[in-house]
């Protein structure tokens, strides 16, 4: 088990498209175990392998509540289903440590994806799920959270950034 250190904007590895996982061996497997421990240590409830300069279509989540966790470990997910309705709620992202902002996405959706045993699973998400699946796969086609805000508040969130990482002088506004 390892941590392994997430990269942040503007990284261009978090704007690539990931390559599909063409087979689970065990070095995908060791991948999956680590990126549950480095979600887990940020403390983050969503990690993309692209976060940790890794261009494949792996993610995990855990958005259990207090002390029940609930660790999803998916491989080439793919929403399949997106609902009418819409849901906002605020995001944030270990690759722009410290900014959140009001995101809307659609409320339920489905995501297809083969589990760590190879099985193809579908799984519906709502309320934080659902925000979480998205964004995680959003990270998989280089896209983020704000590129879902307007470019006013995009640019803000960009600039209070790069601003708070050089104050703290060591690339991480964390310190990590
Ligand atoms: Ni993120």
């Amino acid at each position: 088990m390892a941590l392994i250190p997430i990269i942040t904007i503007p990284d261009p590895v978090l704007r690539k498209v990931a390559a599909p996982v063409p087979e689970i061996t065990d070095r995908i497997q060791q991948l999956l175990t680590d990126m549950a421990e480095t979600m887990y240590d940020a403390p983050g409830i969503g990690l993309a392998a692209p976060q940790i300069n890794i261009s494949q279509r792996l993610i995990v989540m855990d958005c259990g509540k207090d002390e029940t966790p609930e660790l999803f470990k998916m491989i080439n997910p793919e929403i399949i289903n997106r609902s009418h309705e819409l849901a906002v709620l605020e995001e944030g992202c270990l690759s722009i440590p410290d900014q959140t902002a009001d995101v809307e996405r659609p409320a339920v959706v489905e995501v297809k994806y083969t589990d760590i045993a190879g099985d193809e699973k579908r799984l519906t998400c709502e309320g934080l799920l659902a925000a979480c699946v998205q964004h995680e796969v959003d990270h998989l086609d280089g896209v983020l959270f704000i590129d879902h805000i307007s470019r006013l508040k995009r640019d803000m969130i960009v600039r209070r950034f790069m601003k708070e990482m050089r104050q703290s002088g060591s690339g991480s506004p964390k310190g990590e």
